[in-house]
């Protein structure tokens, strides 16, 4: 129904669908590709135009989920998301993460798979999820949810993803399987227990005030204190990943959405659009 409501908005806007060229074969490529600064006129636009649309969507929505546009970036506290949070969390990231987020929107049909959303809010059973409220409006305006790994989460997630079969998320989890083998932290690191932020969204009103950066740097020192050894990121968005290098953190893997394709068509899996080209792989020692 959502979905149903945001793809009726873009089809109304000015918002272009631009295929990416398909390119061949999958070919992690390593290091020199993380660091592109790239920042278009198009995506500004892009930027301008998907503010309309969370704004038209928040206002069809009866306002339940805003912010409060003219937060003050100091009213804002980050604090652990408890059980009970789950469903205004959920909330938050139906608005302000799937509908932008490109492994989501890149692939046919657009809305995210319940069971992405399940997996997705498992994760703050760990008490390893933050979220950024507006202390004037107690909205919330960002959040990141992290959960566990071990050395053997990539056979874990090629297994998931196989019991999954074709459905959406089982499509992603492959993915992301692949780009938990090629990244292979815990041999380039020596390390046993990490930390692996799968989620990060920011109030589509609130972005470039380093709402998110501050999520992952509280999610550095939670996890340190937690004990775990390092932090990792799946960059799927341009954006993160800009956040994740000025944060300092290593890039250790790119892998392309054009070089990933369907066995049988040879097509992209992901038809993503411009900034976004390829899922970054970060880590950082805790
Ligand atoms: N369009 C254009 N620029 C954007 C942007 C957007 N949608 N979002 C962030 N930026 C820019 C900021 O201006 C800033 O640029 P700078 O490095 O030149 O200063 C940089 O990206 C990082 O901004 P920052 O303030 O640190 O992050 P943020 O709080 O704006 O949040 C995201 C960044 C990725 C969390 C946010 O864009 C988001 O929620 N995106 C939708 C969900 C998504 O794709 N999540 C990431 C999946 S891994």
């Amino acid at each position: 129904m959502l979905w149903s409501l945001v793809s009726s908005l873009i089809k109304h806007s000015s918002v272009s669908h631009t295929i990416v060229t398909p390119q061949y074969v999958l070919s992690p490529r390593i290091i020199g590709k993380c660091s592109d600064q790239l920042l278009c006129r198009r995506q500004q636009n892009n930027w301008k135009q998907s503010k309309q649309i969370r704004h038209q969507l928040n206002n069809q929505l009866g306002n339940s989920n805003q912010s409060g546009n003219m937060a003050n970036i100091d009213n804002i506290r980050i604090s652990v998301i408890q059980p009970e949070d789950r469903q205004r969390v959920l909330d938050f990231l139906r608005i302000h993460y799937y509908c932008e987020e490109p492994l989501t929107v890149g692939r046919e049909p657009k809305q995210q798979d319940p069971a992405d959303e399940e997996f997705n809010l498992s994760n703050i059973n760990h008490g390893t999820c933050l979220m950024a409220i507006n202390t004037e409006t107690e909205s919330i305006v960002g959040a990141v949810l992290a959960g566990p790994k071990g050395p053997d989460e990539a056979e874990h997630l090629f297994e998931e993803a196989a019991a999954e079969g074709q459905s959406k998320w089982g499509i992603i989890l492959k993915f992301l399987a692949g780009v938990e083998r090629d990244a292979n932290v815990f041999q380039r690191y020596g390390v046993q227990k990490a930390l692996h932020a799968h989620v990060l969204g920011v109030d589509g009103e609130m972005r470039g005030k380093n709402i998110g950066g501050r999520l992952m740097s509280e999610l550095m020192r939670l996890g340190k204190k937690l004990g775990y050894e390092i932090l990792t990121a799946d960059c799927t968005s341009y954006y993160s990943a800009r956040l994740c290098e000025r944060l300092g953190w290593e890039c250790i893997n790119a892998a392309y959405y054009a070089d990933y394709v369907d066995d049988v068509n040879k097509k992209p899996v992901f038809v993503v659009q411009p900034p976004h080209d390829c899922c970054r792989t970060f880590a950082q020692r805790l």
